[in-house]
């Protein structure tokens, strides 16, 4: 590991760096101004500002401007990422001025997908079976070892099902991997989905562990749509994700909040799909639903505080907003339908334009029961013209 876990508490007012400029840093930013610290945000974006406006101050230049790494270097405690495509080489640097939680190791197996299948091989994980394909001789022979339907996968900076597709075992695998033009990829086996699941885990740097209540997840075009917690799904199969959740965490030396995705597939086996090396989306619903949010937790851990409780208070469904939603790029929907529901809360992340897919913001629904929480968010979204699962 590049850096070692520090024991030194920072004080209120201390600033703390965060790479990347997206929502889950703005969230994090907003959590950090209302316990008194200081948030300094390296977007990675040359000129624009966007959700790291909540930040205290925002550096808004690409991650290979060295003038931007001095003055981030030199104005931060202890740093964080919220994304994590973050160039391993920065982390490192940054590694070496100051404590940056995860460490730069964890992030880098996260952040691609051929290190991250590797590591949950080699440490024993349950995940679906995988061929690291480099060119289409490889690819061949993944086809005929797996014998299935497939998932292609590149092996960096895929998010939201970028950077995906089927593959089926008699397709031309010198015309497909011509056409996913990529240097290295992930071959996986296509998983006959029962249900997804994620698990946030918080770890700090003594290695006090703690997981949350499993979400429920369901996704539209490969983009999350909906978290539902508790998840419905039995008891015995929840507790069994917790317990690899921190497992994951435990064999990654982990420090911060991280989330582990999963999948059931139809005879109830639990898969390991990805781990995300920062709060999660599926996590957002802990901002309004449980004892200590997802970004106060990394907050948390990166200034040296006691973790905080994970306990769930309520039945919670939070429902994404994409920009398929706005009239226009810049123009909001009219949010009466979730605003008028007792117990709905709307976020929005700051973004100055609506695109089709792009999240632009969540609602968070709560009730006494989950089925409850779910007719009160399927009314809503009619009003959208959404579907909502059973
Ligand atoms: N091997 C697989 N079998 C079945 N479905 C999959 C598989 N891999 C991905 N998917 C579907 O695509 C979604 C996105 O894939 P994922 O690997 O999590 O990439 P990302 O979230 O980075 O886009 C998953 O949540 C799941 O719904
Ligand atoms: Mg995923």
């Amino acid at each position: 590991m590049n850096s070692e876990p520090h024991s030194s508490i920072l004080s209120p007012n201390s600033t703390i760096g965060v790479l990347g400029g997206g929502q889950l840093g703005r969230m994090l930013a907003l959590e950090a101004r209302r316990m008194g610290y200081r948030i300094l945000t390296w977007t990675g974006v040359d000129g624009e500002i966007g959700p790291a406006a909540m930040a205290d101050e925002a550096i808004a230049k690409s991650f290979d401007d060295e003038a931007a790494f001095v003055a981030f270097v030199e104005s931060v405690a202890a740093a964080t990422v919220e994304f994590e495509n973050i160039p391993r080489i920065l982390l490192e640097q940054v590694a070496d001025r100051m404590p940056l939680m995860p460490s730069a190791e964890a992030v880098a197996i996260c952040q691609h997908r051929e290190r991250e299948k590797l590591f949950l091989e080699k440490k024993g994980f349950p995940c679906a079976d995988f061929r690291i394909v480099d060119d289409a001789a490889s690819l061949r022979e993944g086809l005929d070892e797996i014998g299935s339907d497939t998932i292609l996968k590149t092996a960096e900076f895929g998010y939201d099902g970028k950077g995906q597709r089927v593959t089926r075992p008699n397709e031309d695998a010198e015309t497909v991997w011509a056409e996913f033009d990529t240097p290295r990829a992930v071959l996986e086996e296509k998983i006959a989905l029962a249900s997804e699941l994620s698990v946030l885990v918080v770890r700090d740097g003594a290695g006090n562990c703690r997981s949350y209540d499993p979400a429920e997840n369901f996704h539209r075009n490969h983009i999350l749509d909906l978290s539902i917690v508790p998840a419905r799904q039995p008891e015995a199969l929840l507790a069994e994700a917790r317990e690899v959740a921190i497992g994951v965490a435990e064999a990654l030396e982990y420090t911060g909040v991280m989330a582990v995705e999963f999948f059931v597939d139809t005879s109830g086996r639990l898969l390991v799909n990805e781990i995300a090396p920062r709060p999660h989306n599926s996590g957002h619903h802990t901002l309004d639903a449980c004892e200590c949010s997802q970004f106060e937790q990394q907050l948390r851990v990166v200034a040296g505080l006691p973790i905080g409780g994970t306990g769930l208070l309520r039945p919670v469904v939070m429902w994404n907003l994409l920009g398929d939603l706005w009239p226009a790029p810049t123009q909001f929907p009219d949010w009466s339908p979730i605003l008028e529901t007792p117990g709905a809360r709307l976020h929005l992340y700051g973004k100055a334009e609506a695109r089709p897919g792009r999240k632009m913001g969540h609602a968070t629904f709560l009730a006494e029961t989950v089925e409850e929480v779910l007719a009160q968010v399927a009314k809503a979204r009619v009003a959208f013209g959404l579907p909502t699962p059973e």
